[in-house]
Protein backbone atom coordinates (compact mmCIF):
# COMPACT_ATOMS: atom_id res chain seq x y z
CA UNK A 1 0.00 0.00 0.00
CA UNK A 2 1.73 3.35 -0.89
CA UNK A 3 2.40 5.58 2.39
CA UNK A 4 0.73 8.97 0.10
CA UNK A 5 -1.56 8.74 -2.59
CA UNK A 6 -3.20 11.65 -4.31
CA UNK A 7 -5.93 10.58 -6.48
CA UNK A 8 -7.74 13.31 -9.02
CA UNK A 9 -6.51 16.02 -7.80
CA UNK A 10 -6.99 19.79 -8.43
CA UNK A 11 -5.64 23.20 -6.42
CA UNK A 12 -6.96 26.30 -7.67
CA UNK A 13 -6.33 29.55 -6.11
CA UNK A 14 -8.75 32.78 -6.57
CA UNK A 15 -7.17 35.86 -6.37
CA UNK A 16 -9.85 38.80 -7.41
CA UNK A 17 -11.40 37.55 -10.67
CA UNK A 18 -8.90 35.51 -11.52
CA UNK A 19 -8.45 31.50 -11.48
CA UNK A 20 -5.14 30.02 -11.17
CA UNK A 21 -5.39 26.00 -11.57
CA UNK A 22 -2.21 25.64 -9.93
CA UNK A 23 -2.80 21.10 -9.95
CA UNK A 24 -4.62 19.46 -12.53
CA UNK A 25 -5.85 16.29 -11.84
CA UNK A 26 -2.78 15.42 -10.60
CA UNK A 27 -2.20 11.61 -9.83
CA UNK A 28 0.46 10.85 -7.47
CA UNK A 29 1.84 7.83 -4.68
CA UNK A 30 5.07 7.43 -3.32
CA UNK A 31 5.94 4.16 -1.94
CA UNK A 32 8.42 2.96 1.49
CA UNK A 33 11.52 2.71 0.68
CA UNK A 34 11.47 5.28 -2.37
CA UNK A 35 12.60 8.45 -3.42
CA UNK A 36 10.34 10.12 -5.77
CA UNK A 37 11.87 13.56 -7.19
CA UNK A 38 9.21 16.10 -8.29
CA UNK A 39 11.19 18.44 -10.74
CA UNK A 40 9.42 21.38 -13.29
CA UNK A 41 9.75 24.46 -14.37
CA UNK A 42 8.98 27.73 -11.89
CA UNK A 43 5.24 28.10 -11.64
CA UNK A 44 4.66 24.50 -13.22
CA UNK A 45 2.79 23.64 -9.19
CA UNK A 46 6.23 21.61 -7.35
CA UNK A 47 5.78 23.54 -3.89
CA UNK A 48 1.55 23.51 -4.58
CA UNK A 49 2.35 19.61 -4.69
CA UNK A 50 4.78 19.19 -1.90
CA UNK A 51 2.20 21.33 0.20
CA UNK A 52 -0.66 18.96 -0.65
CA UNK A 53 1.03 15.40 0.19
CA UNK A 54 2.73 17.37 3.28
CA UNK A 55 -1.22 18.27 4.59
CA UNK A 56 -0.16 21.97 4.44
CA UNK A 57 -2.80 22.97 2.33
CA UNK A 58 -6.08 20.85 0.85
CA UNK A 59 -7.18 20.26 -2.54
CA UNK A 60 -10.11 21.92 -4.30
CA UNK A 61 -10.78 18.75 -5.26
CA UNK A 62 -9.82 15.11 -5.55
CA UNK A 63 -8.65 12.34 -2.59
CA UNK A 64 -5.41 12.25 -0.36
CA UNK A 65 -4.71 9.01 1.47
CA UNK A 66 -1.93 8.42 3.83
CA UNK A 67 -1.64 4.40 4.79
CA UNK A 68 -4.49 4.45 2.75
CA UNK A 69 -6.95 6.21 5.14
CA UNK A 70 -8.67 9.41 3.57
CA UNK A 71 -7.32 12.25 5.14
CA UNK A 72 -9.00 14.60 2.42
CA UNK A 73 -11.77 15.80 4.90
CA UNK A 74 -10.09 15.90 8.48
CA UNK A 75 -9.95 19.09 10.92
CA UNK A 76 -7.50 21.11 10.66
CA UNK A 77 -6.35 19.78 14.14
CA UNK A 78 -6.09 15.99 12.75
CA UNK A 79 -4.10 17.51 9.96
CA UNK A 80 -1.60 18.72 12.50
CA UNK A 81 -1.50 15.29 14.56
CA UNK A 82 -0.94 13.63 11.10
CA UNK A 83 1.91 15.80 9.96
CA UNK A 84 3.71 15.86 13.68
CA UNK A 85 3.53 11.69 13.92
CA UNK A 86 3.77 11.06 10.06
CA UNK A 87 5.76 13.60 8.12
CA UNK A 88 9.05 14.64 8.24
CA UNK A 89 10.32 18.10 6.81
CA UNK A 90 13.31 19.19 5.35
CA UNK A 91 14.16 22.78 3.93
CA UNK A 92 16.83 24.26 1.96
CA UNK A 93 17.67 26.85 4.53
CA UNK A 94 18.36 23.99 7.26
CA UNK A 95 15.76 26.38 9.49
CA UNK A 96 17.28 25.23 12.30
CA UNK A 97 17.06 27.38 16.41
CA UNK A 98 20.54 29.15 16.31
CA UNK A 99 20.61 29.51 20.37
CA UNK A 100 20.29 25.45 20.61
CA UNK A 101 22.73 22.20 20.34
CA UNK A 102 22.31 20.04 17.38
CA UNK A 103 21.06 17.69 19.88
CA UNK A 104 18.35 20.34 21.25
CA UNK A 105 17.67 21.14 17.44
CA UNK A 106 16.84 17.59 16.98
CA UNK A 107 15.15 16.99 19.76
CA UNK A 108 12.83 19.85 19.54
CA UNK A 109 9.31 18.66 18.02
CA UNK A 110 9.22 16.54 20.82
CA UNK A 111 9.86 19.01 23.66
CA UNK A 112 5.84 19.85 23.97
CA UNK A 113 5.67 16.15 24.61
CA UNK A 114 6.36 15.23 28.11
CA UNK A 115 5.46 11.96 28.22
CA UNK A 116 8.26 10.63 25.78
CA UNK A 117 11.83 11.42 25.97
CA UNK A 118 13.98 11.36 22.55
CA UNK A 119 16.96 12.23 23.94
CA UNK A 120 18.79 9.33 23.40
CA UNK A 121 17.18 9.03 19.26
CA UNK A 122 18.46 12.41 18.90
CA UNK A 123 21.98 11.56 19.63
CA UNK A 124 21.60 8.02 17.83
CA UNK A 125 20.51 9.57 14.55
CA UNK A 126 22.96 12.21 15.03
CA UNK A 127 25.79 9.97 15.18
CA UNK A 128 23.98 7.51 12.52
CA UNK A 129 24.08 11.22 9.65
CA UNK A 130 27.83 11.43 11.21
CA UNK A 131 27.82 14.11 13.86
CA UNK A 132 28.48 12.02 16.93
CA UNK A 133 31.16 14.47 17.23
CA UNK A 134 29.28 17.55 17.36
CA UNK A 135 26.37 16.76 19.42
CA UNK A 136 26.58 19.94 21.78
CA UNK A 137 27.55 22.44 18.87
CA UNK A 138 25.40 25.39 17.47
CA UNK A 139 24.10 25.52 14.02
CA UNK A 140 26.96 28.74 13.97
CA UNK A 141 29.60 26.19 15.04
CA UNK A 142 28.44 23.72 11.72
CA UNK A 143 29.19 23.59 8.31
CA UNK A 144 26.31 23.61 5.67
CA UNK A 145 26.27 20.08 5.27
CA UNK A 146 26.22 19.35 8.88
CA UNK A 147 23.60 21.86 9.36
CA UNK A 148 21.77 20.57 6.81
CA UNK A 149 22.17 16.54 8.36
CA UNK A 150 20.79 18.50 11.77
CA UNK A 151 17.93 19.31 9.93
CA UNK A 152 17.65 15.76 8.32
CA UNK A 153 17.92 13.88 12.00
CA UNK A 154 15.52 16.43 13.28
CA UNK A 155 13.48 15.39 10.75
CA UNK A 156 13.13 11.74 12.02
CA UNK A 157 12.78 12.50 15.17
CA UNK A 158 9.09 11.11 15.37
CA UNK A 159 10.15 8.18 13.14
CA UNK A 160 7.82 9.40 10.22
CA UNK A 161 6.60 7.70 7.50
CA UNK A 162 7.38 10.59 4.63
CA UNK A 163 10.38 12.74 4.81
CA UNK A 164 9.45 15.96 2.24
CA UNK A 165 12.62 18.15 1.17
CA UNK A 166 12.38 20.94 -0.74
CA UNK A 167 15.36 21.87 -2.37
CA UNK A 168 17.18 20.10 0.48
CA UNK A 169 20.84 20.75 -1.65
CA UNK A 170 19.83 24.28 -2.81
CA UNK A 171 22.46 25.88 -0.58
CA UNK A 172 25.14 23.53 -0.46
CA UNK A 173 27.89 22.91 -3.11
CA UNK A 174 28.29 20.14 -4.92
CA UNK A 175 30.35 17.73 -3.12
CA UNK A 176 28.28 18.29 -0.23
CA UNK A 177 25.31 17.93 -1.74
CA UNK A 178 26.63 14.55 -2.82
CA UNK A 179 27.23 13.47 0.68
CA UNK A 180 23.32 14.63 1.36
CA UNK A 181 21.86 12.44 -0.81
CA UNK A 182 24.19 9.38 -0.15
CA UNK A 183 23.04 10.23 3.53
CA UNK A 184 18.69 10.54 2.58
CA UNK A 185 19.68 7.15 0.31
CA UNK A 186 20.86 5.51 3.09
CA UNK A 187 18.06 6.22 5.72
CA UNK A 188 15.70 6.12 3.00
CA UNK A 189 16.67 2.31 3.41
CA UNK A 190 17.38 1.91 7.13
CA UNK A 191 13.93 3.58 8.45
CA UNK A 192 11.86 2.41 5.20
CA UNK A 193 10.36 6.03 4.09
CA UNK A 194 9.15 7.41 1.41
CA UNK A 195 11.14 10.21 0.49
CA UNK A 196 9.75 13.15 -1.52
CA UNK A 197 12.12 16.06 -2.80
CA UNK A 198 11.49 18.83 -5.02
CA UNK A 199 14.57 19.90 -7.08
CA UNK A 200 16.31 22.02 -9.96
CA UNK A 201 19.38 20.42 -8.69
CA UNK A 202 20.06 17.66 -11.90
CA UNK A 203 22.50 15.90 -9.32
CA UNK A 204 19.13 15.23 -6.80
CA UNK A 205 17.54 13.79 -10.16
CA UNK A 206 20.70 11.15 -10.44
CA UNK A 207 19.16 9.53 -6.84
CA UNK A 208 15.95 9.30 -7.35
CA UNK A 209 13.83 6.18 -7.44
CA UNK A 210 11.65 7.80 -9.98
CA UNK A 211 11.46 11.41 -11.68
CA UNK A 212 7.53 13.27 -11.52
CA UNK A 213 7.89 15.69 -14.21
CA UNK A 214 4.89 19.05 -13.64
CA UNK A 215 4.26 20.81 -16.41
CA UNK A 216 1.70 23.69 -16.28
CA UNK A 217 0.16 21.86 -13.04
CA UNK A 218 0.30 18.49 -15.10
CA UNK A 219 2.48 15.42 -14.83
CA UNK A 220 4.22 14.79 -17.83
N1 LIG B 1 -1.35 31.27 -2.62
C1 LIG B 1 -1.46 31.42 -3.95
N2 LIG B 1 -2.41 32.24 -4.46
C2 LIG B 1 -2.55 32.38 -5.81
N3 LIG B 1 -1.78 31.72 -6.71
C3 LIG B 1 -0.82 30.90 -6.26
C4 LIG B 1 -0.61 30.71 -4.85
N4 LIG B 1 0.41 29.82 -4.70
C5 LIG B 1 0.82 29.49 -5.94
N5 LIG B 1 0.08 30.14 -6.88
C6 LIG B 1 0.20 29.97 -8.34
O1 LIG B 1 0.13 28.59 -8.64
C7 LIG B 1 1.07 28.23 -9.66
C8 LIG B 1 2.00 27.15 -9.13
O2 LIG B 1 2.82 27.70 -8.09
P1 LIG B 1 3.93 26.85 -7.30
O3 LIG B 1 4.42 27.71 -6.21
O4 LIG B 1 3.36 25.54 -6.96
O5 LIG B 1 5.05 26.68 -8.44
P2 LIG B 1 6.52 26.01 -8.34
O6 LIG B 1 6.57 24.94 -9.39
O7 LIG B 1 6.79 25.62 -6.95
O8 LIG B 1 7.48 27.20 -8.79
P3 LIG B 1 9.00 27.55 -8.30
O9 LIG B 1 9.92 26.60 -9.01
O10 LIG B 1 9.18 28.95 -8.81
O11 LIG B 1 9.06 27.45 -6.82
C9 LIG B 1 1.77 29.53 -10.05
O12 LIG B 1 1.13 30.04 -11.20
C10 LIG B 1 1.55 30.43 -8.86
O13 LIG B 1 1.54 31.78 -9.25
MG1 LIG C 1 8.20 26.28 -5.51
Amino acid sequence: MSVIALTDVVKRYQTGHETVEALKHVDFRAERGEMVTITGPSGSGKSTLLNMIGLLDTPTEGHIRLDGRDVTDFTEDELTEERRSEIGFVFQDFHLLPMLTATENVELPTMWDTSVDRHDRAVDLLHRVGLGDRLDHRPDQLSGGQRQRVAIARALINEPDILLADEPTGNLDQDTGRTILEELTRLKEDENIAIVSVTHDEQMVGYADRVVRLIDGEIQ
